[in-house]
């Protein structure tokens, strides 16, 4: 285990986007709406980050000047994804601060022990580092539960722990942002423990919300629904295409759209338990189930084989995520 750390330029100017929320001031006009923020002197701590929904979210707070550290396990993808965000960033008046840490396992405290020696100073911590999970639940074995709920889980709560933990000494106040599904809040077959870990997520934003809210630390929560990274890649095009069905906005959402959220909640002083579902629309959608004209998809749990329906067998439509 190792851990690679570029020496960072020291500076202790704050923007107001992270100041605790007591002291801000009241919303004024749409002086802000226009002008996108500057996280220049913000720390960035980003797991999840050698790809998908954690790089491009590295991405777009890099290219607001934060700086920013990548966390991930395996160097070689790290190095290369800091380095060709600090080649895209890379602009004639300002050089992206990128670094990245390599850590074993976002579950692992020794691992935030690391971060935290890297990164004593955070102001925004993002936490997208997660498993997905194929598996219908009486074939869920102790080890896969605990794979998905430590990582997607107990990783989340220890980047919490150390965001607390170093906001409160800096005392500046600060923003936590955690990356959920909307599996938390939907049911879908084949990610019991997903499901739980993801609905778990959103339940320590809420209590954190309320706990850290008065020390000026915000913490909030992004839903995600169907998201094109490696995660929905594997995905069978038969399951695809079912979901994609299902969404009102007939796509799957881009990693820059969550990136999006991930920016307004760290700007936006206000937001503090604030969950952002993008979904295209997904969790308000009536399932196609009940469209007689619809493709059926049949679940077969004995072998957890997608396949057409058989002929005059019931039917269902299968949510994989
Ligand atoms: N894509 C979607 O449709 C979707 C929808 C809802 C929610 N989400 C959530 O969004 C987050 C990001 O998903 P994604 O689609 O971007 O996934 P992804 O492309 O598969 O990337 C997953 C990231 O998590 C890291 N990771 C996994 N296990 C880890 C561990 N034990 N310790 C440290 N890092 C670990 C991976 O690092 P390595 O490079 O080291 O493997 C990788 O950077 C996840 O929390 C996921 O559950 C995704």
């Amino acid at each position: 285990m190792s851990f690679f750390l570029r020496t960072r330029p020291s500076s202790s100017l704050l923007t107001n986007a992270l100041r605790p929320l007591r002291t801000l001031p009241p919303p004024r006009s749409s002086r802000t709406i226009h002008t996108p923020p500057n996280f220049s002197g913000l720390n960035c701590v980003i797991t999840g980050a050698s790809r998908g929904i954690g790089h491009a979210i590295a991405s777009h707070l890099a290219s607001l000047r934060a700086s920013c550290f990548l966390v991930g396990r395996d160097e070689a993808t790290l190095s290369s994804a800091a380095a060709n965000l600090t080649a895209s960033l890379a602009r004639p008046e300002c050089t992206p601060d990128i670094s990245y840490i390599v850590i074993d396992d976002v579950a692992s405290t020794k691992s935030w022990e690391e971060i935290a020696k890297a990164c004593p100073r955070p102001h925004i911590v993002v936490n997208a580092a997660g498993v997905s999970q194929n598996q219908v639940f009486l074939r869920t074995g102790a080890e896969e539960w605990d794979k998905v709920l430590n990582t997607n889980l107990t990783g989340t709560m220890l980047g919490c722990r150390y965001a607390a933990r170093q906001m409160l000494r800096m005392k500046s106040g600060g923003c936590i942002v955690n990356i959920s599904s909307l599996l938390a809040i939907r049911g879908g077959k084949g990610a019991v423990a997903y499901a739980a870990s993801k609905a778990g997520v959103l339940g320590l934003t809420r209590a954190l919300a309320e706990e850290l809210g008065p020390k000026g630390i915000r913490v909030n929560a992004i839903v995600p629904g169907y998201i094109e990274t490696d995660m929905t890649a594997a995905m069978n095009p038969a399951v695809v295409k079912s979901v994609r069905d299902r969404i009102p906005l007939q796509r799957f959402g881009t990693v820059d759209e969550v990136a999006e959220a991930a920016v307004f909640l760290a700007t936006n002083k206000y937001a503090n338990n604030c969950v952002i579902t993008l979904d295209g629309g997904m969790s308000a959608a009536v399932s196609t189930s009940l469209n007689a004209n619809a493709k059926m998809i049949c679940f077969d749990s004995d072998a957890f084989q997608l396949s057409d329906p058989p002929k005059g067998g019931s039917s269902q439509v299968v949510d994989p995520h």
